[in-house]
């Protein structure tokens, strides 16, 4: 019995004892413990093998985490525009789950294209919410790849040619998506301005234009939007591949910059060992794969961040103090995602998101033009409606490369003017031509059966007939998301509308004078009809509620407020970088054919240095078909006169511009007021003017508000490479107000002493 007693006191006490230890926390589970005291507590724990096994992806989107330690793992994924549906762990083919349908937003051209941070915020909360509840760590966006060339495949998930818009759209963006303890991933750091060669080529280009065009997104979006990863480019930068390159990497992010966060590869971006290792690459993915299609199964301990670099600590031949600091910037943004036990739990479709999604696509859509205020359309007069074109009838959610979602569901343009118009007017649709019927991207399918076995001139036909039938004509046309168009891995082949839609336009215009052209696209296109058509809207890729997004617009429910991202030139020379430049790529090099592969990689220079977009349109008086900052509305506002706080200011000073915005029309609306800088006289070459400053203002009839907008030396430098800063040269500037770059309204000097 005593024996008993005594072996029962015994186990109590050492289940007892056995508590109190579990009770003492480690210092890195502690959440009562400094993150740095955490961070160095983990790395002391870790083996070599876990820390490099942290370095490399374990799947298509997923990296381990130190399982022995309790340290999860990352889940990273696209991105942009919607969370992307889960793939296979090795293959890039659909895992077939049924839980990962999601809201696609509008393209990340629309979001720039309203112009209202406010968008932005609400934008990258949605889709965080979505990400966190499809369990996500990593959404791999936005980019802000400056656009540099119309033909650029990828221009429709981007934020534009201005440096300055970019960067302050984008910053919301990222604290959105990270409110919810998920990271955002902007890419692709950088010079990675053209798909044509994105794997095969070296950039060069002037430090002048890295600094003022390509380089502010990024810097905004790290120091400002403290974006907890950065995704590097394929493109090389001085011979170095932009995701282990010691200039764009170590010089300027993490030195400059001061850069705390995890660069990651672009998928399959990384190729030497040595360089990723000692260059700034912190997380290496997709590697034995061209990022999209191809694979090789289970490569993932021959990542060169994997065994090579293990075999190299263990030989000595390299030591652990990359090693550590990798590990360390991984396990900080382990503390902010996965292992962080405030994060919210998220949320997928809900009636926010939708709104959110419909709004964006409401305020993102440019008028271009309205002659005889063909818009909008009053339902109650108008009695018949035709709709033509396949992009009214057209999926854009699947497809375009790596940002193709598995959408929830998605209103087609038709559709959305049906519900919206079709009680009151009849509603006809003629397709006019037959572009893209596929609708699947890597085993995503739309769905949609879009074959048709008619003749052009037969569909051509029908066309015309049902245009000279009806009140108005609704043209629904533009780029779409098949290869080739506005998609990832290639370029446009043509500035000029693809399948033959110019010549239905111009007949389309013949029919019926009360023709509406809306072009769906990410990028600008020619339009030599431009004269016949009087009404053009650009309406962009918007997602789940495009159709429902466009019809509001069209009736008047929404007054559009959308302005330019970027210029649209009338022809594809009148464009810098084709003028000038080295597009798509040197051209004695092109007929060598250099860039076919990585050991024959071909050089791009871009030659227009910082003449990009309207900086280049206006410094060399070409006329642009619309202006970067155009956009239309169905009221009418007026500028007050402009007036400064001070006439001089020195170099630490700030100047306050104050001038008064009204709607002197009969319906409510918003104007973007914009404000650009001037250099009057210059020791160097500076672009005609410069956006630095812009308030979207939202006023109903009659309303009148005033507008302050403060700049500062930022607003009037420009990087003197020589000296390696940005300079501000006294003498006399002028700030001009205007609601586009090619309208401006009320202008004052001042000097800079
Ligand atoms: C794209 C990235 C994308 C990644 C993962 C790459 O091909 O360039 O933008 O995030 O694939 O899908």
């Amino acid at each position: 019995m005593l024996k008993k007693i005594i072996f029962l006191g015994l186990l109590n006490f050492t289940h007892t004892a056995l508590i109190a230890q579990t009770k003492t926390t480690p210092i890195y589970l502690d959440e009562s413990k400094p993150v740095e005291d955490r961070i160095k507590d983990a790395l002391s724990r870790m083996t070599v093998e876990e820390k490099v096994r942290m370095l490399h992806a374990q799947s298509k989107f997923s990296s381990a985490g130190v399982p022995r330690l309790g340290i999860p793992e990352f889940w990273t994924t696209d991105g942009p525009h919607g969370v992307r549906a889960e793939v296979q762990w090795d293959e890039w083919d659909q895992a077939g789950w049924t839980n990962d349908s999601i809201i696609a937003y509008p393209a990340l051209t629309a979001l720039s294209a309203t112009w209202n941070k406010q968008m932005s915020w609400n934008y990258g909360k949605a889709i965080g919410e979505e990400a966190r509840y499809r369990k996500k760590d990593v959404l791999l966006g936005p980019g802000v790849n400056i656009y540099r060339t119309p033909l650029n495949g990828r221009n429709f998930e981007y934020m534009g040619e201005d440096p300055y818009l970019t960067s302050i759209m984008v910053v919301p963006y990222i604290k959105g998506v990270q409110s919810n303890g998920v990271a955002t991933s902007v890419k692709h750091y950088a010079l990675n301005n053209q798909e044509m060669f994105r794997h095969t080529s070296n950039v060069k280009l002037d430090d002048r234009a890295l600094y003022e065009i390509y380089l502010p997104p990024f810097k905004a979006a790290v120091t400002e939007g403290d974006s907890w990863t950065i995704m590097g480019a394929y493109d090389k930068y001085k011979d170095q591949y932009a995701s282990q390159n010691q200039y764009l990497l170590n010089d300027i992010l993490k030195g400059e910059w001061g850069y705390k966060g995890v660069v990651v590869s672009d998928w399959g971006a990384v190729n030497n060992t040595e360089q990723a290792i000692k260059n700034g690459l912190d997380m290496e993915f997709g590697s034995w794969t061209n990022g999209l299609s191809a694979g090789t199964s289970n490569a993932y301990d021959n990542y060169y961040l994997a065994k090579p670099y293990l075999d190299l600590i263990k030989s000595g031949k390299v030591g652990t103090k990359e090693l550590d600091d990798k590990v360390t910037r991984i396990l900080r943004l382990a503390y902010k995602t996965t292992m962080n036990k405030n994060k919210p739990f998220g949320s997928v479709a809900s009636e926010e998101h939708i709104a959110v999604a419909k709004q964006i696509g409401e305020e993102g859509i440019v008028l271009l033009k309205n002659d005889n205020n063909i818009l909008p359309i009053d339902a109650n007069k108008v009695k018949s409606i035709a709709v033509i074109g396949e992009n009214a009838i057209k999926m854009m959610t699947v497809g375009g490369g790596s940002s193709s979602l598995k959408a929830k569901y998605e209103t087609l343009p038709l559709d959305g003017i049906k519900s919206r118009f079709g009680k009151q007017t009849e509603v006809k649709y003629a397709r006019g031509y037959v572009g893209d019927p596929g609708g699947e991207y890597n085993g995503v399918k739309s769905g949609q059966n879009l074959e048709d076995k008619r003749s052009e001139k037969e569909l051509f036909n029908e066309a015309i007939a049902l245009a000279k039938s009806a009140d108005v004509v609704i043209f629904v046309g533009g780029l779409n998301k098949a290869d080739f168009q506005d998609s990832e891995g290639n370029d446009r082949k043509s500035y000029n509308l693809p399948y033959n839609q110019d010549k239905l336009i111009q007949e389309l215009a013949k029919a019926n004078k009360n023709l509406v052209v809306s072009l769906v696209s990410g990028n600008a296109v020619a339009m030599p009809w431009i004269k016949d058509v009087p009404s053009i809207v650009q309406t962009w890729y918007l997602g789940s509620e495009a159709g429902n997004s466009l019809a509001s617009v069209l009736a008047g429910d929404a007054n559009p407020s959308g302005k330019l991202p970027f210029t649209f030139p009338v022809k594809l020379e009148d464009n810098s970088a084709h003028q000038l430049g080295e597009y798509p790529g040197n051209k004695e090099e092109l007929a060598a054919g250099k860039g076919k592969d990585q050991q024959n990689p071909i050089n791009i220079t871009y030659n227009e240095g910082i003449l990009v977009g309207y900086r280049w349109h206006d410094t060399k008086k070409i006329k642009p078909l619309f202006s970067f900052g155009h956009g239309l509305s169905y009221t009418t506002f007026e500028f007050g006169k402009v007036k400064a706080d001070k006439t001089t200011i020195s170099q630490n000073d700030k100047i306050t511009f104050t001038f008064t915005v009204k709607n002197v029309g009969k319906v409510a609306g918003a104007e973007v007021a914009q404000l650009y800088i001037t250099d009057v006289k210059s020791s160097v070459l500076r672009p005609t003017k410069e956006l630095k400053g812009f308030e979207k203002v939202y006023l109903k009839p009659g309303e009148e508000k005033e507008v302050k907008i403060t700049v500062d030396k930022a607003a009037l430098s420009y990087f003197d490479a020589d000296k390696h800063a940005w300079v501000a040269e006294p003498g006399d500037f002028e700030a001009l107000i205007g609601n586009a770059s090619d309208n401006i309204k009320t202008k004052i000097k001042f000097t800079l002493k």
